[in-house]
């Protein structure tokens, strides 16, 4: 009896060191059968005919999907093995489960599963934490900025929460909304630090998806906080540059900036909260876009994304992308960011036709941070931070940390981070009190472990009048972005002003023959940088933003869409913060931040397709993209080519359409385009289905569609713009427009073929009639057989002065 009772003991160890060996992971999968939304086909959901989530017929169809999902697992899967994390029913049908590894290989082979995907998490597209030093404006728009503007547009943000103290989002008494949004209903609901009474009318809905981080990490209840609130910062930012209130106080470090208004601060907020500090999965933001998408918002803000394409999928089928699709099918607008891994070749993470991917871009104000030394020179730096009003003299003594250390004393800290001015234990209190103290960017800050808020730390603890953070020629230029800083200092970014800095310092400073300092005599102020002047060329393309072009798989096969879609503001951009800012600890305490990052120009993009929306409450998700697209404009402040950031630190090149989309957004021409093209679900089906890279049963597997048309080539989806990534001898595309212009307009027709290119436009002019439809046919013929994208564009220039620009590029690979 005992040898047999060891015996199954040893059996069961055996069974759960093989289970535990395995470790799980969040799947998302996809099923056969119509979701919520699309019973009985897709249908573009007319404006104000939403789908009614409450009704008994929807509410019917909802449980059945839930059952099955309930039942395939069970029958699948081992008991025990899984969790399902949520079931997908508005505009998906599927599920999120967590499971191991071999449990959804049996998933994988069942009837009904259309399609797995391995959970690969989800980020924000920031570009990196301000706190750490690795990367490098605000327009305050008055756009839209009057009492109306946006007024009756629900606009769902799926990103970390919102503050709901925040004035961006106070219900304004003295001006209520008297527009109907029942075409959207939503829920509040209430949590930690998100009282019921935060869904004020402005914020109308308010909702959290969590089970995904819960799944995935150990979450920590002191900042992963189960309700909308917004322990983060950046979805309150992104949330106010799109529908922030209209003329709120920028006030930071008691400094008044200027006002704050969103791109249509009249809209309605519907906060979708899926991403936390510790962990963002794929799985709560697909729960999140599916929940929206039903709730009924217009636009949904997708300042987040994926970092990577799909493993093993084309990257238009991952389950994001499709959810896009699907949320597009539903007449919702979706803009995502384009990503923020710049300025490389093909670095978007944002693929698709069906949504509208923002780039960023610099705006014209520079806050001309300086440091002064006693000798006259002044040098550029960056930094917002007060001088000293009321101490005299702005004048103090120079002292670089090395120079400042404690005598005889033996440190545990690595050298290069005690010249960062990590720690003030290293310091000598005497000479650096009083001193304005030079640190040295080294391998902390080039490894992200160290961070400014410690140099603030230390120059609050001793007593500094000032700091300096200057280049090291070790490492080169760093790119510095302009913060608020609490104490006084600046940043130097170039090593050829540090070199400057570093000569005067060591022509004035005494050493005795050990090399130790008898006497500082350098000295310098530090210039007030919070009063910005707008003066800069811009835009200009950021150095981080991802650049197409667009591609469909890992090898980054370039395919035949334009990504990039559209350039907007996106570096230093004021706007709302969340004072608890736990992922920022220098943001710690402030109501405003100045951010940089896709994240950043993505809710521009969208508040100008709520105003487009409220002007004209019937156009489609893809006539608003065309509309802000075709009016873009390609050229800066100065007239010229609008340039862009590269590789190396400061370097600028004229932008092609990989790196700005269509061109920088112009909100005023967008309203009034003259012409649109659209597209629509059974369109986007079709170039999928005409794509040779993508088989048939993945696009039925991701979309339930059977590829009963194609395109006679994909680049003939019919997009505002043209895109041909292997063109072979000739080609003859089509693009439809419809007037939209309320008037009969005769438009002329002309090209700027690409280098390697002629082109033929027909008919070369056209009268087309109020709402009535036209066909242009774009004969393209290679060249020359430059085996490189090279860029043109057609013009549709109209007699009521539309002009409607498309962009083409194109790689002619053989002239027959
Ligand atoms: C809002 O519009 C809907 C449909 O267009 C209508 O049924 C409803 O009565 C309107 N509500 C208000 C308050 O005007
Ligand atoms: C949770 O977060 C708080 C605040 O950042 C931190 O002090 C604490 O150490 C964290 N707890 C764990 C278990 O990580
Ligand atoms: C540091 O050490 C040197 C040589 O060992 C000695 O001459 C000097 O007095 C010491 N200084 C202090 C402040 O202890
Ligand atoms: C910085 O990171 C590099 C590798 O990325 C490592 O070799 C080095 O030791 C780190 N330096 C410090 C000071 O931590
Ligand atoms: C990518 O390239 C590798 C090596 O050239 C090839 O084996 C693989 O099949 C390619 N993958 C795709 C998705 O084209
Ligand atoms: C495609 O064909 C199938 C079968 O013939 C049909 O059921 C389906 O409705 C068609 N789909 C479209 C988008 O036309
Ligand atoms: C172009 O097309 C011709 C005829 O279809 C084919 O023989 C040739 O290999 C193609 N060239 C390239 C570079 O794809
Ligand atoms: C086209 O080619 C010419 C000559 O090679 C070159 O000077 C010009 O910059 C090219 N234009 C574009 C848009 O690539
Ligand atoms: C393209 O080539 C065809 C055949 O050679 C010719 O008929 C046509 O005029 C060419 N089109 C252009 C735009 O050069």
């Amino acid at each position: 009896m005992a040898i047999m009772a060891n015996f199954a003991a040893l059996v069961l160890s055996l069974i759960f060191t093989a289970s535990f060996a395995e470790e799980r992971g969040i799947y998302l999968v996809l099923m056969e059968g119509e979701p919520v939304a699309f019973q009985g086909g897709i249908q573009p959901l007319q404006e104000g005919r939403r789908l009614d989530p409450n009704s008994e017929v929807a509410k019917a169809h909802a449980k059945n999907l839930v059952d099955s999902h309930d039942r395939i697992l069970e029958s699948a899967l081992e008991t025990g093995s899984y969790s399902k994390l949520y079931s997908f029913k508005h505009i998906l049908n599927g599920f999120a489960v967590h499971t191991t590894p071999s449990q959804v290989e049996k998933l994988k082979g069942f009837p009904g599963v259309k399609l797995v995907e391995r959970d690969r998490g989800a980020k924000l597209m920031t570009t990196y934490t301000p706190q750490f030093l690795g990367l490098p404006e605000e327009v305050w728009t008055q756009e839209g900025g009057d009492r109306n503007a946006g007024d009756g547009i629900v606009i769902g943000f799926v990103d970390t929460g919102i503050n709901p103290s925040h004035p961006s989002f106070a219900y304004d008494l003295t001006n209520p909304f008297t527009s109907n949004i029942s075409h959207f209903s939503g829920a509040c609901e209430a949590g930690p630090l998100f009282p019921v009474s935060s869904c004020n009318g402005k914020i109308v809905s308010a909702r959290f998806f969590s089970a995904g981080a819960q799944t995935a990490a150990q979450l920590n209840a002191s900042v992963d906080i189960l309700s909308p609130f917004d322990a983060v910062g950046h979805g309150s930012h992104v949330a106010s540059t799109a529908a922030g209130n209209a003329g709120v106080p920028v006030v930071v470090n008691n400094f008044y900036y200027g006002q704050a208004s969103g791109m249509a601060p009249r809209a309605r907020i519907a906060v979708y909260k899926a991403l936390y500090p510790t962990i963002g999965t794929l799985t709560d933001v697909v729960a999140a876009i599916d929940q929206a998408s039903i709730d009924g918002v217009d636009i949904i803000t997708l300042s987040i994304g994926q970092e990577e394409p799909p493993e093993d999928t084309v990257t238009f089928l991952s389950v994001f992308d499709i959810a896009m699709l699907f949320a597009r099918a539903a007449g919702i607008s979706v803009v995502q960011a384009a990503g923020n891994q710049g300025p490389g070749p093909s670095t978007v993470v944002a693929y698709s036709p069906w949504a509208l991917a923002a780039a960023a871009s610099t705006t014209d104000r520079i806050y001309p941070a300086s440091l002064l030394l006693a000798n006259h020179i002044s040098i550029r730096g960056v930094g917002l931070s007060a001088t000293y009003f009321g101490i005299g003299s702005s004048f103090y003594r120079l002292v670089m940390a090395k120079d400042a250390l404690r005598p005889n004393g033996t440190f545990p800290w690595t050298p290069q981070y005690v010249e960062e001015c990590q720690y003030p234990e290293a310091f000598n209190p005497s000479v650096v009190r009083g001193s304005i103290v030079i640190c040295t960017f080294s391998a902390g800050f080039n490894n992200q472990t160290s961070s400014l808020t410690a140099i603030i730390d230390t120059a609050r603890t001793l007593g500094f009048l000032g700091f300096v953070l200057v280049a090291n020629p070790a490492y080169g230029d760093y790119i510095a972005q302009s913060i608020p800083l609490s104490a006084p200092g600046i940043l130097i970014p170039k090593v050829t002003d540090a070199n400057i800095i570093l000569q005067y310092y060591d022509q004035q400073t005494i050493k005795d023959e050990r090399g130790v300092v008898v006497d500082f005599r350098a000295s310098a102020a530090i210039g007030d940088g919070r009063i910005a002047s707008f003066s800069g060329k811009a835009p200009v393309v950021a150095r981080f933003s991802s650049r197409g072009p667009d591609f469909i798989d890992r090898n980054r096969t370039a395919t035949n869409v334009l990504k990039p879609d559209i350039l907007a503001p996106g570096r230093e951009i004021w706007a709302a913060w969340s004072p608890i800012s736990v992922m920022d600890p220098i943001l710690t305490g402030y109501n405003f931040a100045l951010l940089s990052g896709t994240s950043m120009a993505t809710p521009h993009v969208v508040g100008i397709a709520a105003l487009i929306k409220q002007k004209h409450p019937s156009w489609t998700p893809s006539m608003i993209a065309s509309a802000i697209s075709t009016t873009a404009t390609r050229y800066d402040n100065t007239g010229e080519i609008i340039m862009a950031e590269g590789l190396e630190i400061g370097s600028l090149s004229p932008s092609t359409y990989f790196d700005s989309g269509a061109g920088f957004v112009s909100p005023s021409r967008a309203l009034d385009p003259g012409l649109v093209l659209s597209s629509e679900f059974e369109d986007y089906i079709a170039f999928l289905c005409s794509m040779p890279e993508i088989d048939q049963a993945a696009i039925k597997g991701a979309t339930g569609a059977s590829c009963n048309q194609t395109l006679s080539h994909p680049s003939n989806l019919n997009l505002p713009s043209v895109t041909v990534s292997s063109l072979n001898g000739s080609l003859t595309l089509h693009r439809s427009f419809r007037n939209v212009g309320g008037k009969p307009e005769t438009y002329l027709c002309s090209a700027v073929p690409p280098n390697g290119t002629a082109i033929n436009l027909y008919p070369p002019m056209f009268t087309i009639a109020p709402e009535g439809t036209q066909d242009l046919d774009i004969e393209i013929n290679a060249t020359v057989a430059r085996n490189e994208f090279s860029f043109g564009e057609i013009f549709l220039t109209g007699s009521w002065n539309h002009i409607i620009r498309m962009p083409l590029s194109i790689n002619p690979v053989s002239i027959f």
